[in-house]
């Protein structure tokens, strides 16, 4: 049984039919799925590669490694980029190895193959040995596309995938008033972890496990079901706005004092929250008054082309397949995971934080404490369980992940049954379905 196609709580304006297909555990176990995706999704999507930071000179390199696949970016002499699969054509020895690398060409370790950095190969050993001559200036690199939006470089392996910001629609628009162009990655963390892709992908995709996994969250978050928006885009990406600076309807929060984390929030924009005793729900108004007033002052340059929501709400943006960026003014936090290179029963986890360049602020308070204010600050690799906090939100996320994919692999599993809220995940899925079939492009 699956969700029913009914459309409360979604925007109207934004609610997609669902034709109910059952979302059984096959595709989160089987390397028959993972093969499927491989083939028939995942070349034929967008794929955020990295940001233009660590682009800013000719040369530069951003190495990402995806499944199998790897592809460098790499910053042209013209201040274009271009992408690259990561594989020397002389015999298929991997080319760059670190995360990001700069030099004057392009070189292969193996029997040493030297590439501009526009992926012409420039320098062979013995270039009289070949028939048909010298190689040089004949034999480049095979190259993707590769299209930036914001501070964002991507690269797509597919020619006939619409440009970058018509796939991205709609939020190139709808993110214009933050500003996103200069904003600093200051946190970038990955783990491996031990559960598929897309089980991350749904937790997304829901809010329902906010009261259950995020209990901290509802005194500032109002994890209500009445007022939280669910959209769903026909470009196939979905989002969910929640009330911040609001505790949840779910309790009551509003006839007493200011619970804690509300308070913290009011006190912030130098809101007194005891005047708020017993009104406790009127905070959000007044926060949005407050950085109307003060917030150009302190810093906050693109306020006032913000609507009220975006000053003060949560604007949760799940792009299909396996992007999602959470959208505040303060911060942008992008949360992804991608599959093992082999082991459908395992992904990769990622989580940045950026933050819009400040005049006068030397630091950020980042999911996993205070860092500067300054490019990668705060950067690690771990394995999800070793005890490396992802964030404490993310963390609450990745702990049911493993559990989940052991529960998935029952054969006592029949199907998901989905609430109505969770509609947004059965249209992922049938998205999913028609992509790996062959049925949509
Ligand atoms: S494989 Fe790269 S130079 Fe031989
Ligand atoms: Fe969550």
């Amino acid at each position: 049984m699956t969700a029913e196609p009914r459309i409360s709580r979604f925007s109207p304006e934004y609610d997609q039919p669902v034709r109910g297909d059952p979302i059984t555990a096959e595709r989160y176990v089987s390397a028959e799925w993972m093969e499927l995706e491989n083939r028939n999704l995942w070349p034929r999507v967008w794929h955020l590669g990295g940001v233009l930071a660590d682009l800013q000179e000719e040369g530069d390199v951003i190495r990402h490694n995806f499944g199998r696949e790897s592809v460098i970016m790499v910053r042209q002499a013209d201040g274009a980029i271009r992408a690259f699969y990561n594989t020397c054509p002389h015999r298929g020895n991997r080319l760059i190895l670190g995360d990001v690398s700069s030099a004057p060409r392009i070189s292969c370790s193996y029997h040493g193959w030297q590439f501009d950095p526009d992926g012409t190969l420039v320098h062979v050993q013995d270039a009289d040995d070949f028939a048909g001559g010298n190689p040089c200036g004949k034999v480049t690199l095979s190259e993707l596309r590769c299209e930036t939006w914001g501070p964002f470089v991507f690269w797509c392996m597919d020619a006939d995938v619409a440009p970058l910001r018509e796939w991205l629609a709609p939020f190139p628009e709808r993110l214009a008033a933050y500003g996103l162009e200069n904003w600093v990655r200051v946190l970038n963390l990955s783990c491996d972890c031990d559960f598929n892709w897309k089980i991350i992908r749904d937790n997304f995709n829901e809010s329902y496990h906010l009261p259950t996994i995020h209990p901290e969250l509802s005194t500032f978050i109002n994890d209500g079901l009445p007022t939280t928006l669910f959209e769903m885009y026909p470009s196939g990406h979905n989002a969910m706005w929640m009330i911040g600076h609001q505790a949840t309807t779910r309790k009551d929060y509003v006839s007493g004092d200011v619970p804690p984390g509300l308070y913290e929030a009011a006190e912030a924009w130098g809101i007194d929250p005891k005047a708020y005793r017993g009104r406790t729900d009127a905070i959000r108004e007044a926060v949005i008054a407050a950085k109307r007033a003060h917030g150009a002052g302190r810093g906050y340059t693109s306020y006032a082309a913000m609507s009220d929501q975006q000053l003060v709400d949560y604007y949760h943006c799940t792009l299909f397949p396996n992007l999602t960026l959470t959208m505040s003014p303060e911060q942008c936090q992008i949360l992804r995971t991608e599959p093992h290179p082999t082991d459908p029963e395992k992904c990769v986890f990622q989580h940045w934080c950026l933050y819009p360049p400040v005049a006068g602020m030397t630091e950020v308070d980042t999911p996993v404490g205070k860092a500067r204010l300054a490019h990668d600050a705060i950067a690690r690799h771990s394995r999800y369980g070793d005890g490396e906090s992802l964030g404490f939100v993310a963390d609450q996320d990745l702990s049911i992940g493993t559990t989940q994919q052991q529960g998935l692999n029952s054969r006592g599993f029949r199907g998901c049954i989905l609430s109505g809220q969770e509609k947004r995940i059965q249209r992922f899925h049938e998205l999913l379905d028609d992509m790996v079939h062959g049925r949509r492009a």
